[in-house]
This record gives structure tokens, C-alpha cells and sequence, in this order.
């Protein structure tokens, strides 16, 4: 793996890796190699899963579960890491999602409204939680960076994507809301990066990912962006390259975010005439 030690001597904590797809395993790897060293946070039911302890054990990591949504929690998984790094870190990934309603084909129109509340508070809300936990703490150092995943479907209606929509848009204005607070407080950087659709267990989990996935593979110029670019993006934004970004959402798509149609899509992909209109 080509390495810049864009890192070293950053410590951190990384949220979300659950398996060798998990757009958190592949950031893991990448900060490993740049020379950061992490705590690797999942909830407990991911972590029984197994997996994460060969990420571990990789990447020189120690586990400490904490169900996200758990201030409690938090709160124990700050104070144990600033034990393990004998201080203050440096970054977060918050590489976080789950819909029950999405997991159960609910349908837009029909949600079922505690796991909506669930959503919410999974998927978003979990970063207001982690964010005012680390600042009560005083956990991350000046300029340090904490990142977040968003998707498109926070501004654009995906017909399945269904409440992760309104989670997303609730993060993204997180991002906004508590990045102008812990800026002016500590200047501590808040950023979140909107990604393609991505083949892990998240992304599978949406009725129609596959179409989600090759429309945005055929309509971007660059064609979608996969996990590992993901990563090597978000190295950038954990190193001091980035300093004086925050409070945006960056979207890492390849170009689909600004197109319309492509020559791509006219000439090879898109046989429709509108006769399904008529
Ligand atoms: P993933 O399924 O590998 O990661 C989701 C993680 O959230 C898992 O590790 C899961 O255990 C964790 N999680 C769920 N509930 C939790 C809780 N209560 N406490 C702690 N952790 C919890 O999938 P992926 O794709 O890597 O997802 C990471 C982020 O990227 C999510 O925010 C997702 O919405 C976002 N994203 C994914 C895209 C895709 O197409 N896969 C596209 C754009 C954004």
C-alpha cells in the first residue's frame, strides 16, 4: 500500500467497521499505513460477529464496543481511550447507518414511526452524541478532525433510500450546526463526505442498490467512487492538509452530484423510449 505517513502520530477513534467491505475497514487500513494508531468502536452485536478482531489485530487496535446512540457508552469509550493514547486524540470516523424501516422494505408512506425515531437517532443523531461527549470531555485536540459518511439521498429523492434520507439530512446540518460550535470552542474540524453507493452490508441492505449503483456508475465521469478511494480521501482529511476545512459536505462521487445526463448513459445504457409513462 502506497504510503505518504500523511498520519503519523495521529491517534483516533474509528466507529463502524464491521467487515472486510465496511467503508471503516478500508479507512482503518489506510490510517494504519499512514501511521496513525485508533480504537476501533462498533456496537456489541457487530463486534460478536467476529470479524473486527482480524482488523485488530492488523492494524494494532484495541477494541472497545459502545452502542453509538449510548451516551454512557460514549462516555467509557472516550475515558478508555485517553487512557490507551495517554492523552488526547486527534481524529473520529463516524462510519454509522441503520434503517429498520429500510431493512424491512417498509414503505415510505407506511413507516413504522419508532423505528424511524430509530433511524434518526442511529444514523444521525449518534454524531451530535459522540461530538458533545468528546467536547465535555475535551477528548480531541486544536484542529483535530472528525468525519462523517453521508449519502445524496439527503438532498434528492431516492425512492427506496425512505427515512435514511431524512437521517442524512439531519447529519449533514449536524455537521454544520456542531462544526461552527466545537470551531469556535476548540477548532476542532466537522466534515462529512457524500459517497457513492458503495457494495458493503449498508449499502446492499436498500431495496434497488444495484440500480442505485450502476446508474451512478454510468452517469458519473469518473464512474462511482469505491470504498478504498473513500479512504484515501478521508486520510486528507485527517491530515493537516485540510486545516482550515469544516462544517461542509464534500461530496466523493466521481462527478454524479453535478450531472444531469451522459453520453454514457444516451448512447449504451438507457433503452426507455417513455412508453412506461403512457
Ligand atoms: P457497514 O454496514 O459496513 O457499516 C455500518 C456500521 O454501522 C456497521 O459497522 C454497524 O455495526 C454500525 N452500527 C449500526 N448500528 C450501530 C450502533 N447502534 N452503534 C454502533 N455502531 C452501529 O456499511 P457502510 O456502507 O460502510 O456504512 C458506513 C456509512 O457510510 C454509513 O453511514 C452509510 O450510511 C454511509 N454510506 C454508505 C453508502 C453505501 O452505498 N454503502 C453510500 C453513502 C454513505
Amino acid at each position: 500500500m502506497l504510503t505518504n505517513h500523511l498520519l503519523e502520530g495521529k491517534k483516533g477513534i474509528i466507529f463502524g467497521a464491521l467487515d472486510e467491505h465496511s467503508i471503516a475497514w478500508k479507512v482503518a487500513e489506510k490510517a494504519y499505513a499512514e501511521g496513525a494508531r485508533f480504537v476501533l468502536s462498533n456496537a456489541q452485536i457487530a463486534v460478536k460477529k467476529g470479524d473486527i478482531f482480524n482488523l485488530a489485530e492488523k492494524t494494532d487496535a484495541q477494541i472497545i464496543p459502545a452502542d453509538i446512540t449510548d451516551i454512557q457508552e460514549l462516555e467509557q469509550l472516550f475515558i478508555k481511550t485517553m487512557e490507551i493514547f495517554d492523552g488526547k486524540i486527534d481524529f473520529i470516523l463516524h462510519s454509522v447507518g441503520m434503517s429498520p424501516n429500510v431493512r424491512k422494505q417498509i414503505h415510505y408512506t407506511e413507516l413504522n414511526y419508532n423505528w424511524y425515531m430509530k433511524t434518526l437517532d442511529v444514523s444521525a443523531m449518534s454524531l451530535h452524541k459522540v461530538l458533545a461527549t468528546a467536547k465535555k470531555l475535551d477528548a480531541i485536540k486544536e484542529w483535530g478532525s472528525v468525519v462523517t459518511l453521508s449519502y445524496i439521498g439527503a438532498v434528492r429523492q431516492f425512492s427506496s433510500y425512505s427515512d435514511m434520507s431524512q437521517a442524512k439530512a439531519m447529519l449533514e446540518s449536524i455537521v454544520r450546526s456542531f462544526g461552527y460550535h466545537y470551531g469556535v470552542a476548540k477548532k476542532v474540524r466537522v466534515n462529512a463526505i457524500s459517497q457513492s453507493p458503495t457494495k458493503t452490508a449498508a449499502g446492499s441492505g436498500v431495496k434497488g442498490f444495484n440500480s442505485f449503483y450502476s446508474y451512478a456508475n454510468c452517469m458519473s465521469p469518473l464512474g462511482n467512487a469505491d470504498a478504498d478511494a473513500c479512504a484515501d480521501f478521508c486520510m486528507t482529511l485527517f491530515s493537516d492538509y485540510s486545516k482550515m476545512v469544516t462544517m461542509q459536505t464534500i461530496y466523493h462521487d466521481g462527478g454524479y452530484s453535478n450531472m444531469g445526463i451522459s453520453d454514457n448513459l444516451i448512447n449504451n445504457c438507457f433503452n426507455c423510449t417513455g412508453d412506461c409513462k403512457e
